[in-house]
């Protein structure tokens, strides 16, 4: 977790440093990010998969130029799935060649740019891609080292909206009825293209690691399949990410460790059963490394005690900052971290400025009923999927993020000015 106490006064501080003088100095809401706390679990993903593995951060969890360097400093990788997530991938100095490129709907004009880049590796999500990516190489005179994503049929226990490997929805190609032994059949035809693996992502926040076995177990199955009608016997499989964090103390997370022993135990045990090489495996996570090092830091203003109900708190951010509680029902956790409090514990429902109801950041949760306008509250776990899924709602302007470290804090992105929502408008 985060480096986090509180000093004499009862104030909560992170990296060294106090978040009053943290609103003080860069204003609420605001994300507070523990730099070392992120290298920390990035070097822990490093470091249990090993050197013959590949650990590939996913951007789409958080991704700003400062990140880039502290993954490309601690030996990571980097998945990105955007035009916009590459450019700010090389534009902070990620070496190409170490880049993932994902999407299922990648424009010609990102593929030509991830091509002309020289990104380590296209992840082919369909049988257009395939022709798209394998011609546009050809015309830039590349061969592209390219993975297909297929889905193994693999129903995670998550989220609906978050699972991704069960048939009905739009990432991948089935294995089922034999398209992903087409897809690849393709691939292989294509000069254009160097078929390097085949990549599986099953969904997001999962505890059970059976998800991941089922997978390995039909990702080996196919590699066996290609092996025995191509005679070639593909070096890499990636698993993708999803491995679940700690967002209310009833999660129990799998420590990185325990996870890559596992992810390569399955895959040397299916292949020795299937007689293949070892492939080269790598994996995509992104929550389990930035989610659980930020907070995001509000003010309280209004308090509204319903009688028989709850308290509902309003913060000065909301659903533009954190849009997961409503989205998916996500749970969040928060505390009162301005100043400690003996007075007895309310319901409250933490509650945020936008105009509807659903503005919800925290559904349930007890604060201390001398709770008052002004005080600082945070809610832990908010490194992923809260920034990168920040909106303007309301022409709420979205905050920023503080990276704090041996008792210092630097803004690495800035808050949003209204100068910035002006410029846009050029109606
Ligand atoms: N690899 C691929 C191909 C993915 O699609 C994703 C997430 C990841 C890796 C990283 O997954 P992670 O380790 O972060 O769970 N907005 C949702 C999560 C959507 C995830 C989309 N893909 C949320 O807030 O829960």
């Amino acid at each position: 977790a985060q480096t986090v106490g509180r000093d004499a006064d009862g104030v909560v501080t992170v990296g060294g440093v106090d978040v009053k003088s943290l609103a003080e100095q860069h204003g609420t809401p605001a994300y507070v990010l523990d730099e070392a706390d992120f290298r920390a679990r990035a070097r822990a993903w490093r470091g249990a998969f090993g050197a013959d593995a590949d650990v590939f951060y996913a951007g789409k969890a958080f991704l700003s130029r400062a990140v880039v360097r502290w993954l490309h400093e601690e030996g990571l990788n980097l998945d990105v799935c955007s035009g916009g997530e590459l450019a700010t991938a090389l534009s902070a100095g990620m070496p190409a060649d170490r880049i993932a490129f994902h999407g299922n709907n990648k424009s010609m004009d990102e593929i030509r740019r991830a091509i002309e880049a020289g990104v380590g590796r296209i992840v082919l999500d369909s049988f257009q891609e395939i022709v798209r990516v394998a011609h546009i190489a050809q015309e830039l005179g590349k061969r592209q080292r390219v993975q297909i994503r297929i889905t193994v049929g693999v129903e995670a226990h998550t989220h609906e909206f978050i699972a991704t490997a069960h048939e009905d929805q739009k990432f991948g190609i089935p294995l089922a009825g034999g398209q992903a032994a087409e897809a690849v059949r393709r691939a292989l035809r294509l000069d254009g293209l160097e078929l390097i693996g085949i990549h599986s992502h099953i969904g997001s926040q999962i505890f059970d690691m059976s998800g991941f076995e089922v997978a390995a177990h039909r990702v080996v199955g196919l590699l066996k399949d290609i092996r025995d009608e191509h005679g070639v016997e593909l070096p890499e499989i990636d698993l993708g990410g999803g491995l679940g964090i700690a967002y209310t103390s009833d999660d129990d997370p799998r420590e990185p460790h325990e996870i890559a022993k596992a992810l390569t135990e399955i895959v040397t045990r299916e292949c020795e059963a299937a007689k293949l090489r070892t492939p080269r495996i790598s994996v995509e996570p992104g929550r389990a490394i930035v989610g659980p090092t930020a907070f995001t830091l509000y003010e309280v203003g209004t308090i509204k005690p319903l009688d028989g109900l709850r308290t509902y708190v309003s913060v000065d951010g909301g659903m533009s900052d954190n849009i997961r509680t409503a989205l998916y029902d996500a749970e969040y956790s928060v505390a009162l971290v301005s100043r400690t409090s003996d007075a007895e514990p309310m319901l409250a429902r933490v509650v945020g400025k936008h105009c509807e109801s659903g503005d919800i950041v925290v559904k349930d949760a007890f604060l201390p009923s001398d709770l008052a306008p002004g005080d600082l509250i945070a809610v832990p776990a908010t490194g992923a999927y809260c920034r990168s899924m920040a909106s303007n709602y309301n022409h709420v302007l979205r905050p920023p993020v503080v990276a704090v470290n041996d008792g210092e804090s630097r803004v690495i992105v800035r808050r949003e000015t209204e100068e910035d929502l002006l410029r846009l408008d050029v109606g």
